[in-house]
């Protein structure tokens, strides 16, 4: 007898989003001659840098006899496989046989599929779509100003791309998953927040916001202040948070996402902060924070993937506090479907709600 959960509804992907950029790993991670194994969307693909330094990224599976590219071997502009060494650019196409007498006939496939590939703001992004031309380029990280420390990190997130950036955005559970170390349950104050969506993305502007009470936000400003807060989801995958505090503190985490199959994300973020504080003091006090923080999020993603796989597909109840989730997940089932905007930064949507913070 085979149990069905009652009213489940059919679990729907929002990885595959076609025509989109997502970086797969760090420009520094992308050595001269050491391809890499990675998979964008459930697709596994091989990254490389060709001696000109161009990154190329192609599906990881040899036109010949199917063995992985990753494991070749970068020869000059080519990506030669470790199994007989036929070499391929990166468009794909298969450039040279080993041993084979002649000129290779063009007009045979003998190709992969290849996917664009950019070197941006530190990161290396690949094309979601193989084989075309991109019709858009890729998200613009803010540059640094001068006197931010920069920090960059690499995470996993057991969760689907929707789940992980709705969390990394999402307020209210701070108080809660978080308790203390950010925000705490019982010191609340009463503040403003106005949503904000665009063709392309959403904002939640926090008005009246006291300076976070728990241990974090008393590291990020010891002596209180003022504080603008804005929590920002760009298409296709980017969550961003920012925070000023008082006129000398300011905290920038841009992360990125790579959809790597449904309930595995990774996120590069990109942290930039100045504060009254020297970065240098901030920073190693911060990281054990961020640490746990992110061990509780990760913590949190692990369940609900699971149930959403046990009952076979999420199923929402959100209230007026669940800002920013339901955006994203409308802004990706339009770009899922194939929609774009026609004025990405025409204001579609503003509401202002009151909350406890
Ligand atoms: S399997 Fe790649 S060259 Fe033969
Ligand atoms: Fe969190």
């Amino acid at each position: 007898m085979r149990l069905v959960p009652p009213e489940t509804k059919p679990h729907t992907s929002v990885a595959r989003l076609e025509h989109h950029w997502f970086p797969v790993c760090f420009s520094h991670e992308l050595k001269a001659r050491r391809p890499l194994a990675r998979t964008l969307a459930g697709t596994p693909l091989v990254v490389f840098r060709t001696a000109s330094g161009e990154p190329a990224a192609l599906l990881d599976r040899c036109a010949h006899r199917n063995v992985p590219l990753a494991p070749g071997k970068v020869t000059g502009e080519h990506l030669a496989c470790s199994y007989h060494g036929w070499e391929f650019d990166k468009a794909g196409r298969c450039q040279h046989v080993p041993g084979l007498c002649g000129d290779l006939d063009p007009e045979r496939g003998r190709r992969v599929p290849a996917h664009a590939a950019r070197d941006q703001d530190g990161l290396v992004w690949v094309y979601s779509t193989a084989d075309v031309a991109p019709v858009r380029e890729p998200f613009r990280f803010p540059a640094p100003g001068e006197g931010y420390t920069v920090a960059r990190r690499e995470v996993f997130a057991p969760g689907t791309m929707h789940a992980t950036l709705e969390n990394a955005l999402d307020v209210p559970h701070t108080a809660f998953l978080h308790g203390g170390l950010f925000r705490t349950a019982k010191k609340r104050s009463e503040i403003r927040a106005v949503l904000r969506r665009f063709g392309d993305r959403a904002e939640v502007e926090y008005i009246g916001e006291p300076r976070p009470s728990g241990l974090v936000g008393r590291l990020l400003s010891p002596s209180g202040g003022i504080v603008t807060h804005f929590d920002r989801f760009f298409l296709p995958g980017i969550a961003q948070v920012e925070y000023r505090i008082g006129d000398e503190n300011h905290f920038l985490v841009t992360s990125a996402c790579c959809p790597v199959r449904d309930f595995e994300t990774r996120m590069f973020a990109v942290i930039q902060f100045r504060l009254r504080l020297p970065g240098a003091l901030v920073r190693p006090l911060l990281e054990p924070f961020a640490r746990r923080i992110f061990a509780q999020d990760v913590r949190a993603l692990a369940q609900q993937s699971e149930v959403i796989q046990r009952f076979g597909g999420e199923q929402f109840e959100s209230t007026e506090l669940d800002l920013l989730g339901p955006q994203i997940w409308r802004l990706l089932k339009a770009a899922e479907a194939g929609e774009t905007a026609a004025d990405p930064d025409a204001l579609e949507y503003e509401k202002e709600i009151r909350l406890l913070a």
